[in-house]
């Protein structure tokens, strides 16, 4: 943990916040209990510095953009580069956003057409608005656990306390009845239960998070999105993966081009434009030319800096970056010693876990038995989960300490960084275990 002269006083900078930013933060997710004092004074690769001096290697990596590290230095040259010579118009259209909606046609095999917003929110919002256009259906199905963005339709059923399972849970107040209650809440890995809800309601989507990231890292069981494919083929719902995170993060052409199952329309962020604000919805063209991009068709779709030129860039660069160098195969090599080494850390310390993860992505689990729906998530020793990383900060290393959260490799951490992490782990679970004893 380095620590350098601080740059401005934490507290008198977070009471600041406090008095003009509601609750000091811009987002919810971000005001993390035992941190309300953490003001980030800047970020480089794979670690970030706090306004005390103190320098930590990130894990957390605001929820997963910045797969090359922070402040990639290709990535942020173009985005200048691109700034001095076309700003935003809001007209027309500029050479680079077709570029790179060529690029992500090429790569994305359910994509045949995209359209580029700036949050994965919006291209979810835009998702589900599209499947009613198109079916003249009115329900969507998510499944519990998973994220799809801050609208009313999906804010619900992420993380629900277990009496609130198996019925509506909406994150927020405020929310319109009517557009609530048409969601469909299902069981991930239980296509049984999809089964059931697309028999008995007029279901015009069907969205997922192919692997349900936003707890952790749980697996579909091998099968599961095959299914969900031909169960939308048979009823003619729309299937929308949600690849906000999966995509670029896991590779090229998303979690799809891994399964082997192609949806109808994929939602891409995050990583994509690694840490600079853009998102894309695409998929069939007959269900992309619905939106109201092509004059008449009855999607409406608009947005001020959708297809901003800087940003564009940035996620140009980025897929450029992914495909001229190794970005991929490191990361994955990170992540598997990383989940290696920690099923032998937990083994040393006799704690029984399950370690997860795919790719960059890693998460550790203290509970027995195995993780394939939300309920058994349940059974996770959330003091311990929260604890040892609470500790860690204490090693200069930092995974979200928030139940249930997953961490992330970038093309910036080394071996060292593995090793370091390891060695940290060990030491903050010893810690949080005698605390007890
Ligand atoms: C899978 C998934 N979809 C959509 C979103 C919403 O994206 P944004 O926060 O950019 O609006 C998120 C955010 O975490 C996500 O994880």
């Amino acid at each position: 943990m380095a620590a350098t002269e601080p740059h401005v006083n934490a507290s008198e900078l977070a009471a600041r916040a406090a008095r003009v930013i509601p609750g000091g933060v811009n987002s919810g997710q971000r005001r993390v209990p035992g941190l309300e004092e953490l003001v980030i004074a800047s970020t480089s690769g794979s670690t970030f510095t706090d306004s005390r001096g103190v320098t930590y290697t990130d894990y957390h990596a605001a929820f997963g953009p910045p797969l090359l590290g922070h402040n990639d230095p290709d990535v942020d040259a173009a985005v200048a580069a691109t700034a001095r010579t076309v700003g935003l118009m809001g007209v027309g259209v500029t050479e680079i956003e077709v570029s790179l909606a060529e690029r992500i046609v090429e790569l994305v095999p359910s994509v045949e057409q995209v359209l580029l917003t700036e949050t994965g929110s919006e291209a979810t919002f835009h998702a589900i608005r599209l499947a009613p256009a198109a079916t003249g259906r009115r329900h969507t199905v998510k499944f519990q656990r998973c994220y799809h963005g801050w609208h009313d339709s999906v804010a619900m059923n992420v993380i629900s306390p277990a009496e609130r399972m198996g019925q509506r849970d909406p994150m927020s107040q405020g929310g319109i009845p009517e557009v609530t209650e048409a969601t469909i809440v299902c069981r991930f890995n239980d296509a049984a239960d999809v089964e059931r809800a697309l028999t008995d309601h007029d279901v015009a989507a069907i969205i997922v998070e192919p692997i349900p990231h936003n707890i952790g890292a749980v697996l579909p069981r091998p099968g599961f999105l095959e299914r969900l494919r031909e169960l939308c083929d048979k009823h003619g719902t729309v299937l929308i993966f949600d690849e906000v995170i999966t995509g670029f993060r896991h590779g090229l052409g998303g979690y799809q081009a891994i399964a082997g199952v192609t949806p109808d329309l994929t939602t891409m962020g995050k990583a994509m434009g690694n840490g600079w604000p853009i998102s894309a919805l695409g998929g069939k063209a007959e269900l992309m030319q619905l939106f109201s991009t092509t004059p008449g068709r009855p999607a409406f779709f608009a947005g001020t800096f959708n297809g901003h030129p800087p940003t564009a860039a940035a996620a140009l660069a980025t897929i450029d970056k992914l495909q001229r160098e190794n970005v991929h195969e490191h990361v994955f090599r990170l992540g598997d010693r990383a989940r290696t080494g920690l099923r032998e850390v937990y083994a040393r310390l006799g704690v029984p876990v399950v370690v997860s993860g795919f790719g960059s992505v890693f998460v550790t689990y203290f509970l027995e038995g195995e993780v394939g729906s939300y309920d058994d998530l349940l059974a996770n020793d959330v003091d311990l989960f929260v604890g040892y990383r609470r500790e860690l900060m204490k090693h200069g290393i930092f995974e979200l300490p928030l139940n249930l959260k997953r961490s992330h490799f970038s093309y910036a951490h080394t071996d060292d960084d593995v090793d370091r992490l390891l060695e940290a782990t060990e030491a903050s679970v010893r810690t949080v275990l005698d605390a007890r004893a």
